[in-house]
């Protein structure tokens, strides 16, 4: 084996042990004690105080890119999810053109391929045409189909749902029922014009048109019952930093507060948080949907909904982890295994031979203050998030054989060489360690 290792990674890790980390060949080759000989290879002694796990892995970012490249393009956006540490990220489908076609898709893939800091993959638009749905579901970068609002009643949904159920691939629903849903006009508060209803409601639906057998990942749950109405069915689910921190009273500070689906009143956030810390959530995500800072200084009945948080999840969820809420493996885990395992993507979250090469470095003490103590790579700044203190920081990211981020800075060239499809694994390119 030593002659294939690249680099050793050397530390301690979530259970205390200290280990060394082998990796080679973009995966994990063999996980060892500390006095393992490491022959001639490269090591990375993670710093005193630090604890090392499987990168982290976000499953529902906008990188934006092609004709938005203005709010974020896929070099600035994973930018952030290494300074984040985050290894692997699966982008939306709401850009512009929207990711509704295989030609779309095309250009997709040829950006992230060209840009990408960390490993990547795509959750396609439901086809305006249903004849589109096979080639689009069979794009080795789509993990399946993302359904938003305006999808629920279409004749591509329910194609897109039959090829996706058919290769074993996902649907990713934004719960939100159309019919429950309304703009909100001045001075109304985002829950008073999308209620938290509306998810519960738009759960059942889909539930009503899944076919048997689909895999289906409700995103951005915002209340526990979205989170009960989703496990009842045995979806998947997702909450998001920003619904577990901020609320509805954080609304009167502005646009950088307007996201769909809304803030939600004290007691259903304090509601949320329970439900996360009692694992009825399955996974975080970030739901990164970054604007202009101008965008995001507009009036809030205009300006466009969405808060970034890619380079921030890790940070918040580790304070909660701070403030016991829950405890730092369980919250490194819906930060990495449960969401790859809710999306479909092997190798990632885990550490055991045939992993990809992914592992964050972090320390679970140091503080600091998000917007003076981060880098905030993406364009869209530190947004709602400014100002956040937080404890708990991802203070080096490595991917395949290198180190592609220390004390948050991120080293570009060695991130560009390394980064590559987070569906490699998935097709069977999995190295025998
Ligand atoms: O707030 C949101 N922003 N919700 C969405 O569903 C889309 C997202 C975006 O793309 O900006
Ligand atoms: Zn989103």
């Amino acid at each position: 084996m030593l002659d294939r290792v690249e680099l050793v990674v050397e530390g301690r890790l979530l259970d205390g042990r200290e280990a060394r980390i082998f990796l080679g060949g973009g995966v994990v080759l063999a996980v060892r004690g500390p006095a393992a000989p490491v022959g001639g290879a490269r090591v990375y002694r993670a710093p005193p105080g630090t604890v090392v796990g499987p990168a982290f892995v976000d499953i529902h970012v906008h990188l934006r890119g092609l004709e938005l490249s203005f709010k974020e393009d896929e070099r600035s956006g994973t930018a952030a999810a290494a300074a984040g540490g985050v290894a692997a990220v699966v982008d939306m489908p709401n850009t512009r053109p929207p990711l509704r076609d295989p030609g779309s898709l095309g250009l997709k893939a040829e950006s992230l391929a060209r840009l990408s800091l960390v490993d990547y993959a795509v959750w396609a638009g439901i086809p305006r045409d249903p004849g589109h749905a096979p080639a689009m579901a069979g794009h080795p970068l789509v993990l399946g189909f993302k359904a938003y609002p305006e999808d629920y009643d279409s004749p591509g949904l329910a194609a897109a749902a039959a090829e996706a159920s058919r290769l074993g691939k996902a649907l990713i629903v934004h719960p939100e029922d159309p019919g429950l849903i309304g703009e909100c006009s001045l001075g109304r508060r985002g829950s008073e014009c999308r209620p938290p209803e509306a998810e519960v409601e738009a759960v059942h639906r889909i539930a009503s048109l899944a076919p048997p057998g689909l895999r289906v990942h409700v995103t951005h749950a915002t209340t526990p019952a979205t989170l009960e109405a989703a496990a009842s069915y045995g979806f998947t689910s997702d909450v998001t930093p920003h619904h577990l921190t901020f609320t509805s009273r954080d609304e009167a500070r502005g646009c950088l507060f307007k996201v769909n689906p809304p803030l939600r009143p004290p007691e259903v956030v304090e509601g949320l948080v329970k439900a996360v810390s009692t694992g009825l959530a399955d996974a975080v995500a970030s739901d990164h949907a970054p604007h202009t800072p101008g965008e995001k200084s507009g009036a809030p009945e205009e300006c466009p909904p969405g808060i970034p948080g890619l380079e921030y999840a890790a940070r918040v969820l580790l304070t909660l982890a701070s403030r016991g809420v829950l405890s730092l493996a369980s919250a490194w885990r819906l930060y990495s295994a449960r969401p790859a395992l809710a999306a479909g993507l092997r190798g990632y979250g885990c550490l055991a031979p045939g992993c990809r090469a992914a592992v964050a470095v972090v320390d679970p003490s140091r503080e600091g203050v998000i917007g003076r103590t981060t880098r905030d790579y993406s364009k869209a700044g530190p947004g709602a998030w400014e100002g956040y203190r937080y404890r708990g920081e991802p203070v080096a990211l490595i991917l395949g054989g290198s180190v592609v981020m220390e004390d948050g800075e991120v080293h570009e060239d060695a991130a560009a060489r390394e980064a590559r499809p987070a569906t490699a694994l998935t097709l069977g390119r999995q190295a025998e360690a």
